[in-house]
């Protein structure tokens, strides 16, 4: 695991955006998840501008829905889809055609989650995927407590993710209580995994997923047992003093070391 401390939510996003446009220039046909929420605006904002000078080609990625409320149609503004459209698929130029969505309108919504199953396993799983945090431990909406095995479902929302998400539906009464997610199983077998982590919010879900108990209570920490994970937070998200005064222990004292190793001093 690499973990990258940013100064601030500016440098995280240019941070991601630069690993992620290397990543995308090595490998142009890349099975790619791409996350909403307010954490990775940034990172698209500097993929874009990337985009634009030429860093890297989007003609033939092939871009995965991490999650979808349930009931919700893709031109509706506050479905997932239509935001990852307007901050992330629009500006890099990804047709319709090239993005497999999580079909949270579906009239069967178990047979839109199996169809979306053979969609990954056709594509031979996920290269890359980007993820936010929830403040609960959540990775796409896989609310705790959840089973590293588990695959792509529909789910019920927590109380803590209704009253989070109630930001952009104007009130917690309104979101949508149940929603389908990319499962576990998929996120942890992905052959890249870029976790970003912005606020002092998040800071307890940051410090449970890199140094409490791997546990299905916080599904963030299932990241600890799995290979190729590099998590970018700013300061205000990193739970642990920083560098210079810091007393590493633990997980987090070697996991420390390898991004010093990582980073050469
Ligand atoms: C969104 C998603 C969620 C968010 C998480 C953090 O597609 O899957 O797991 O990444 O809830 O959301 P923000 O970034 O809005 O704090």
């Amino acid at each position: 695991m690499h973990l990258l401390v940013a100064e601030d939510y500016d440098a995280l996003s240019r941070m991601a955006a630069r690993l992620l446009a290397d990543a995308l220039r090595a490998q142009p046909r890349a099975s790619l998840v791409l996350p909403t929420g307010n954490t990775p605006l940034g990172l698209y904002r500097e993929l874009a501008a990337l985009h634009a000078r030429g860093a890297f080609d989007t003609a033939r990625l092939h871009v995965f829905q991490l999650d979808e409320y349930l009931g919700v149609t893709p031109d509706d503004p506050r479905s997932f889809y239509g935001w990852i459209r307007r901050v992330a698929l629009d500006p890099l130029g990804i047709e319709a055609e090239r993005v497999v969505r999580l079909r949270g309108d579906a009239p069967d919504p178990d047979a839109a989650c199996r169809e979306y199953a053979a969609a990954v396993r056709d594509a031979g799983g996920f290269d890359q995927v980007v993820l936010g945090l929830g403040a609960n431990g959540h990775l796409g909406f896989n609310e705790p407590p959840a089973d590293p095995a588990s695959p792509t479902r529909m789910v019920r929302l927590s109380a803590e993710t209704l009253a989070s998400n109630a930001r952009y539906w104007g009130g917690e009464g309104r979101v949508p209580p149940y929603a389908v997610t990319c499962g576990m199983a998929n996120i942890l077998a992905a052959r890249r995994k870029l976790l970003l982590v912005s606020g002092a919010e998040k800071r307890d879900a940051l410090r449970r997923a890199l140094d409490g108990p791997v546990s299905p209570e916080s599904p963030a920490s299932y990241l600890q047992h799995s290979g190729h994970v590099t998590v970018v937070a700013d300061t205000a998200a990193w739970p642990w003093p920083q560098r210079g005064k810091a007393r590493w222990s633990g997980a987090v004292g070697r996991l420390r070391r390898l991004v010093l190793a990582a980073a050469g001093r």
